[in-house]
């Protein structure tokens, strides 16, 4: 079973973005972890119907588990990737490195989390792993 990871905008700069907030380590490192468990794909876009072409185009591909997302910003804000998460057919599980209800309260309000399978926040990289695990052992 394969999972897609999804990295919205910013993420890219893994391991250079705030290292206080998102840690010193890269993408490298959770695709590491992950792959321990199951074939990934992974997609990085900082472009919104980019990050919404890619959930149409495996969306409906049995041959995956599910999805990883950590829509970055565009979680707060992004009504339209909400809309194309609830048109797919594969679970999705919402990721966030930090702990985003500790922060700015802009921060506190996701547009996804209500079509998402489920939540995972605050445990850093190793959130991406959890996320994988959920979705080939739920
Ligand atoms: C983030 C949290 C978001 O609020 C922020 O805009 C990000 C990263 C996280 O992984 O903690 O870009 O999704």
């Amino acid at each position: 079973m394969k999972v897609l990871i999804i990295n919205g905008p910013n993420l890219n700069l893994l391991g250079r973005r705030e290292p206080e907030i998102y840690g010193s380590q890269t993408m490298d490192h959770a695709l590491g972890l992950c792959s321990e468990i199951a074939e990934i794909e992974y997609f990085q876009s900082n472009h919104e119907g980019e990050l919404i072409d890619k959930l149409h185009q495996v969306g409906f591909n049995s041959d995956y588990a599910g999805i990883v997302l950590n829509a970055g910003a565009y979680t707060h804000t992004s009504l339209a990737l909400a809309d194309a998460i609830a048109a797919i057919e594969l679970p999705v599980v919402e990721v966030h490195i930090s702990n985003v209800h500790a922060r700015e309260e802009i921060r506190h309000r996701s547009l996804i989390s209500p079509v998402c399978r489920g939540v995972i926040a605050g445990f850093g990289l190793y959130g991406y792993r959890l996320g994988v695990e959920a979705l080939v052992r739920g």
